[in-house]
C-alpha cells in the first residue's frame, strides 16, 4: 500500500523502511556530484556506519573502471551507504554481490519484471542494464583492514522523458516508463533495497544472498568476451564460485577464476 504523499524525502523513505532500519541516518539531496564521493568525504570526517546519502541527480556519477554513470534528475535512484565492516578487502566483494541481490529482489517485489545479474555488479531486465553498483573502500594504513566501505547504487527506475542518450540506447533500460513516474514508488524501492541489503550485511558471513545471486546469473553457460584493458578474449562462463569469482574456460581449454578486479565482461550475441 503506497503512502499517499507524493514526495521523496527522508520521511517518505522511512515510511516504508522496516523497524530494524529506522535508526539509519538517511540524507536526501536534490543534486550532488557523486554520492560515493560526497559520502567518502563524510566518512573521512567520522560519519557513522549506516549513513545513507541519496541524490535525485548526480552531476558526476561514477561507474566501474573510471566510467561515467548517467544520473539525470528524478528518473533514477542514486545512493550510497557507508559501512565500517570488520572484513578483509577480498570479502568486500560480497558487499557488491549482496547489493546486487538486494536490488534484483526489490525490483521484482515492486514490478512484474524478472531480473538478472551480470557478474559482478550489474542488474538487468531482459537484455538491458537497469542498475550498476560501485563499491569503494579505504584500507587502514597500519592494520591493512578495511577502514570503511561505500556501496554506491544507481538504478534507472523510470525511462528519461527524452530517452537515454545515443551512446546508452542499446545498453541501458529502466524498470518503468516515464509516464509511470511516482515519488512514492521511488521511496518504496529505496526502502526495500536498504532493508534487503542491511539484512544481508548484518549476516554477511552466512552469505545468505549467494544462492539468489547465482540463480539470477546472466552469464553462466554463455559465450563471453573477457575484456582485459583493450584485449577481447573469447571464453565460456562456467560458474560462479563461493567467493563470487567468475569461472571461465578460454578457447584453448584453460580454465580461470576471475575476481572482479580490472576485467569486464561482454556477451557474445
Ligand atoms: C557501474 O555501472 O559501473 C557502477 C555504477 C554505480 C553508480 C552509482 S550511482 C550512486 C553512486 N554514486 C556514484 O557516483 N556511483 C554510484
Amino acid at each position: 500500500m503506497y503512502y499517499n504523499d507524493n514526495t521523496f524525502n527522508e520521511a517518505s523513505i522511512k515510511n516504508y523502511l522496516s523497524m530494524a532500519n529506522q535508526n539509519l541516518n538517511i540524507i536526501v539531496e536534490k543534486s550532488v556530484t557523486s554520492t560515493n564521493n560526497v559520502l567518502k568525504n563524510m566518512a573521512e570526517k567520522g560519519a557513522l556506519e549506516g549513513t545513507v546519502l541519496i541524490a535525485e541527480m548526480q552531476t558526476n556519477g561514477k561507474g566501474r573502471l573510471g566510467r561515467h554513470f548517467h544520473s539525470p534528475y528524478n528518473t533514477g535512484l542514486y545512493f550510497s551507504i557507508l559501512l565500517r565492516p570488520e572484513i578483509s578487502s577480498q570479502e568486500a566483494l560480497f558487499l557488491t554481490t549482496s547489493a546486487a541481490v538486494a536490488v534484483a529482489k526489490s525490483i521484482e517485489d515492486i514490478s512484474n519484471c524478472k531480473t538478472y545479474i551480470k557478474w559482478v555488479n550489474d542488474v538487468y531486465i531482459k537484455d538491458k542494464k537497469v542498475c550498476g553498483i560501485l563499491t569503494e573502500g579505504s584500507i587502514h594504513p597500519y592494520t591493512r583492514r578495511l577502514d570503511y566501505a561505500i556501496v554506491g547504487i544507481g538504478i534507472n527506475i523510470f525511462s528519461p522523458l527524452n530517452g537515454f542518450p545515443t551512446e546508452l540506447k542499446d545498453i541501458a533500460g529502466s524498470i518503468f516508463n516515464h509516464t509511470d513516474f511516482s515519488n512514492t514508488c521511488k521511496s518504496h524501492l529505496t526502502a526495500r533495497v536498504i532493508d534487503y541489503f542491511m539484512s544481508y550485511y548484518n549476516n554477511l558471513e552466512s552469505k545468505s544472498f549467494f544462492e539468489e545471486y547465482k540463480k539470477r546469473s546472466f552469464l553462466i553457460g554463455r559465450k563471453i568476451y573477457v575484456v582485459d584493458k583493450q584485449n577481447y578474449i573469447s571464453a565460456t562462463a562456467l560458474d560462479i564460485t563461493n567467493e563470487c569469482h567468475l569461472l571461465v574456460r578460454y578457447e584453448d581449454g584453460s580454465v580461470k577464476e576471475l575476481s572482479s578486479g580490472e576485467v569486464s565482461i561482454k556477451l557474445i550475441k
